[in-house]
């Protein structure tokens, strides 16, 4: 595999850097001492930086060695997740209850080899921007880079991301334009009754029994509501309701996730939970006494890679590993990614790089996931391959729209 050879010298160097931040994980906007350490490096390589966009976000930004009228950013994640560590090596997390379980200590580790190779050698025409942002996980830590003006601070032709992926194995990558990742949002009900005894629910209203039937129905937005051929995930994640054994409570509070791809059924969930809170509170209410309120609340939009910045992602991947290991057609992932809102701005794309870790237990988010330190040169040298594609010096203009 044609990692590039001065890369391969500081392997050692990244790989040190990522433990030490695996050691230290930090959540959502809570990124203080990770981005401390990401301007450090940054600034060690003579790339200027600036640092509190959205709180804890740090961008870098890089001229080649010939000037060019393009820009692009490429972008990593920095936090952690708020997960109990189970493993037991040196570099397991030191903070209680926290945890790298998605490998954005890997991302960061991985942007700052090829910030580090670029600085060196510079052999791009225009402008990168190294977008190091805060709160990937259900925060929105990109929206908030956005509305704090990252975009029209910095602005690019186009943007790129990547994420490890446990099933994929080492040494290959895998991107497709259009969809990767799913759309992602919450929603909360309240079913609200009359409590009362358990032995006498004939002068109660049971919340229970409507809960119960509002779980069953929403079943029914994926298998009876969506086209086949579409994609849509009604998930209930917590039931919240009752205190002892023989009290009917007044309240049942249900929560969880939809994922979808298309707008069309996106905009389908909000409106179908609520008729089947509806129908369950109207058929099991006594006089209307039995009621819901639904709150529903957009998160992620999908992730949907642009066809042109897809071809140049997966040519500089193939670059590094060869053709035959960038697996061009998938199956999205109806996880979420919120890389979405940079790719609602401005073109780009989002690839996978394999972690090959799921045989051995390593799921993302699961507290014995590690980050697989030999894909370390494989990810900074696809990033030097993409700005050098991107931003050729040969054709400076012509490789971006
Ligand atoms: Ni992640």
């Amino acid at each position: 595999m044609p990692i590039i050879n001065r890369i391969a010298d500081f392997h050692a160097e990244m790989t040190e850097w990522r433990h030490r931040l695996h050691a230290n994980p930090e959540t959502a906007f809570e990124e203080h001492k990770t981005s401390e350490f990401v301007a450090e490096r940054l600034t060690s390589f003579g790339i200027s930086v600036e640092r509190g966009i959205a709180g804890t976000g740090v961008v870098g930004t890089l001229r080649g060695s010939v000037p060019g009228p393009c820009a692009i950013a490429l972008r990593a994640d920095m936090d952690a997740l708020p997960i109990a560590e189970q493993n037991g090596f040196a570099h397991a997390s030191q903070h209680q209850g926290r945890m790298h379980a998605c490998g954005h200590d890997g991302h960061t580790a991985m942007l700052l080899g090829a910030a580090k190779h670029l600085a060196e050698t510079r052999n791009f025409a225009g402008t990168i921007h190294f977008i190091f942002q805060p709160a990937e996980e259900n925060e929105g830590g990109a929206r908030a880079m956005i509305e704090d003006g990252v975009l029209e601070r910095y602005p690019v032709e186009a943007v790129f991301g990547m994420h490890n992926w446990p099933e994929l194995p080492v040494g290959r990558f895998a991107i497709q334009p259009g969809a990767m990742m799913a759309a992602f949002d919450i929603f909360e009900v309240t079913i609200k009754g009359r409590g009362g005894h358990a032995a006498m629910p004939h002068l109660a209203v049971d919340p229970i029994v409507a809960a119960a039937q509002v779980v069953n129905g929403l079943q029914t937005i994926a298998s009876r509501n969506t086209h086949p051929l579409e994609s849509a995930v009604v998930s209930i994640t917590q039931i919240h309701g009752g205190d002892t054994w023989n009290v009917i409570p007044e309240t049942v509070v249900l929560r969880g996730t939809t994922r979808s791809f298309s707008p069309e059924i996106r905009d389908h969930m909000e409106p179908a939970i609520r008729r089947i809170a509806d129908g369950a509170c109207r058929s099991c209410g006594a006089e209307m006494e039995l009621c819901y309120e639904l709150c529903y609340e957009r998160r992620y939009p999908p992730t949907l890679n642009a066809v042109e910045e897809t071809e140049i992602a997966a040519a500089a991947a193939a670059a590094i590993v060869g053709e035959g290991n960038v697996q061009r057609m998938l199956l999205p992932s109806m996880g979420a990614e919120d890389f979405a809102f940079f790719l609602e701005k401005k073109p780009g794309a989002y690839i996978w790089i394999g972690n090959g870790t799921a045989e051995t237990g390593g799921m993302l988010h699961s507290p014995h996931y590690d980050f697989n330190d030999a894909i370390l040169p494989l990810g900074a040298s696809y990033w030097v391959r993409l700005a050098e594609t991107a931003l050729a010096k040969e054709s400076v203009s012509a490789s971006l729209r």
